[in-house]
This record gives structure tokens, sequence and C-alpha cells, in this order.
């Protein structure tokens, strides 16, 4: 029987937690196995990943008996919840308290909670520079999560809190890439000013997720936060264009333009993208590229993502 150790890993079958599912499967010394939460046994990615060698179980964070089951007997949990899913901080926060809670209840020796800056802690709700959101949030994605942080520390759960940063895949997925604008030419349309965003592979976040787990007990109770490439959108532009071989210009939009883009979260997405801008020193500082290569030294640069992703960022058609 193996002697490895049980890594719990929450949305095995999503960005984060694929990453850090493949990383451990790709060590054959790795002194972990893990074991992947997933609402679908049966959905394509899941099988995917049992053949792979993962072990593969069925859980939902809505329902904390399955979360119970899926943490017991492991020694590590890897903790992630998935506002785009539903736009609840409400609904994020009840899902880490059962998180939380199952990995107290069953014991788990190092859970990494996937989180992200309380921006409250920047801009209070008096500050007007930017709207309320959902009447007591500023950047909902992010303050839910970062609030969250207090429910590990209060049910005494050995904690890693993982600041995380934008996927660099959402250019793919999230409809974040080039936009052929009225003139028919590609722009990357971001409020971000000169300030530099930065941003990562996401399956690089499981590879520094797995170096943590490895080194025991030297991350927890700190606050750790990981990126690929900090770069203006001048700069992320200008590598686009290589990529696609067309040129990509970057568009600075005001904040409150970019809130009315109308897109389901455009609100949220505007104030993240001003958070970054008007707190760009303290938000970059907290992630540095060094520290985040020396748990992972495949960190893949934004060229490096770009050379083996670029095809298959979506670009519309010029206009013939
Ligand atoms: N996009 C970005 O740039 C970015 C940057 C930093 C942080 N984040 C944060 O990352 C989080 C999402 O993580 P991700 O990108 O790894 O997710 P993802 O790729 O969207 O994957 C979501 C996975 O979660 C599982 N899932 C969804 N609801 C579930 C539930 N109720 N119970 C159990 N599993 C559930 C699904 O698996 P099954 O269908 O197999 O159950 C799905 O495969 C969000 O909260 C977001 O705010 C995103």
């Amino acid at each position: 029987m193996s002697d490895k150790k049980i890594i719990a890993v929450v949305g095995a079958t999503g960005a984060q937690g694929s990453g850090l599912v493949r990383a451990i499967l790709a060590d054959p010394a790795s002194p972990f196995k893990p074991r992947a939460l997933t609402r679908n046994v049966q959905s394509d990615k899941a099988r995917a990943l049992a053949a792979a060698g993962a072990e593969v179980v069925s859980a939902d964070l809505d329902d904390p008996a399955t979360l119970r089951r899926a943490f017991d007997g492991a020694y590590g949990a890897f903790c992630v919840t998935f506002f785009w899913d539903h736009f609840s901080p409400e609904k994020e926060f009840a899902e880490a308290r059962s998180m939380a809670e199952a990995a107290k209840q069953t014991g788990i020796q190092h859970v990494i909670w996937s989180t992200l800056d309380d921006t409250r802690k920047f801009v209070p709700l008096s500050d007007d520079r930017m709207p309320t959101l959902q009447g007591k949030y500023k950047v909902p994605h992010f303050d839910a999560k970062g609030e969250a942080d207090a429910l590990f520390i209060q049910a005494g759960v050995p904690t890693t809190f993982l600041q995380t940063v934008f996927y660099w895949d959402n250019f793919i997925y999230f409809g974040a890439g080039p936009k052929r604008g009225p003139d028919g030419k590609l722009a990357l349309v971001m409020p971000m000013g000169d300030s530099k965003l930065p941003g990562m592979a996401s399956e690089d976040i499981g590879k520094c997720a797995y170096a943590i787990f490895k080194r025991g007990r030297e991350f927890i109770g700190k606050t750790v936060g990981i990126a690929g490439e900090h770069l203006s959108g001048a700069e992320m532009a200008a590598k686009l264009s290589s990529a696609i071989g067309e040129q990509v210009t970057y568009q600075d939009v005001p904040p409150e333009v970019y809130r009315g883009f109308g897109f389901p979260g455009a609100d949220d997405m505007g104030n993240m993208f001003q958070f970054k801008r008007d707190f760009n020193e303290a938000f970059r500082a907290s992630r540095s590229v060094e520290f985040s290569r020396s748990l992972n030294p495949e960190l893949q640069s934004f060229d490096e993502w770009l050379s083996r992703n670029g095809n298959r960022i979506p670009i519309e058609a010029p206009a013939s």
C-alpha cells in the first residue's frame, strides 16, 4: 500500500485545482497523491483525471457532508471558491466556512486557501472613488475571499493563504482578449493606466501550491502572493501583437467607462482594475515573481505562455 499522503483538491477539474493535481501526478517521487473533488465523477474532465492516476471523488461545496467525506483521511486540502459561477460573495463566504469546518473536523494538517485581498482595507466603503457593489463590497469577488481568511484562522486550521493574480488564460476563456474596434483594429482595453498588472498562467498556480505543500510547515499561517510576470497594458499589447501576428494597441479607459461595458460582472471587474491601478505598489509588492519562481522553477513568463497558447486566443476576423 502506498504511504503517500493525500491532498484533497477542490475544483480539481478547474483551472487552479487541475494544475495542482497534474503537478502532483507529474512527480513520481511525490510524497503526495491527489484526491480530485468534483460534482460529477462521470464528466470528461473527471474521467481524464482518473485516467491520469488521480483518485476522483464526488463532493459539492454546498453540501458540507460531502466535503467532510472527501477530506476524510487527507493530509492536505486545496480550497477554492467559484465566484463567477454565481456572482455571490455571500455564497463564497459560506462555502469557505464549510471548507474550514470540514478541514477542522477531519484533522487536515495543511490547508491552502486560494484567496484574494479584501480591498475594503484599502478603499473603505465610504471612499466614493469607486461604487460600493452588492451593498457592502468594493470588489465582490476579492472581498469575500479576503474576509473568509478569518474563518480558517478561527477554525484553528493550519492554513497558507495563497493570493493569486489575473490568469492570462482569461484571454482565451473569459472574453478578456483583444477586441476589434470600430476602426477595425485590435485593442486590449483595460483601465490600468501605465500601471503594471501582475498575471500568470493558471496552471502555475497549482504548481506553486504543490511546492507550498512540499515545504511542509514553512508557510503555515503565512500569506503568500504569486505571479508569473508584472506587465503594463502596453507591454502586454506588444507581446500579444507578436504572438497573434497582428498589431494590438493598448487602450486605457477610465474605470467608470469599463464598469459600464455591460457584460456580467463589468462593475466588479472595473473596480478590480481600479484597485490594482490605484494601489499598484502594494498589490505588486505582495506578488513577487522571483519568489514564485523559487517555488516553481517552471514558472512561465507571458511570452512563454503565449508561445504555447497564443493561437487559442479567439480573434474576430477583420471585416472584409
Ligand atoms: N480568472 C482569473 O483571472 C482569476 C484570478 C484569480 C482568482 N480567480 C478566482 O478563481 C476562482 C475559480 O477558480 P478556477 O478558475 O480554478 O475555477 P474554474 O476553472 O472555473 O473551475 C471551476 C471548477 O469548480 C468546480 N465547482 C464549481 N462549483 C462547485 C461546487 N459547488 N462544488 C464543488 N466543485 C465546484 C467545477 O468542477 P465540477 O463541475 O467538476 O464539479 C469546475 O470545474 C474564482 O473564485 C475566481 O474569483 C480567478
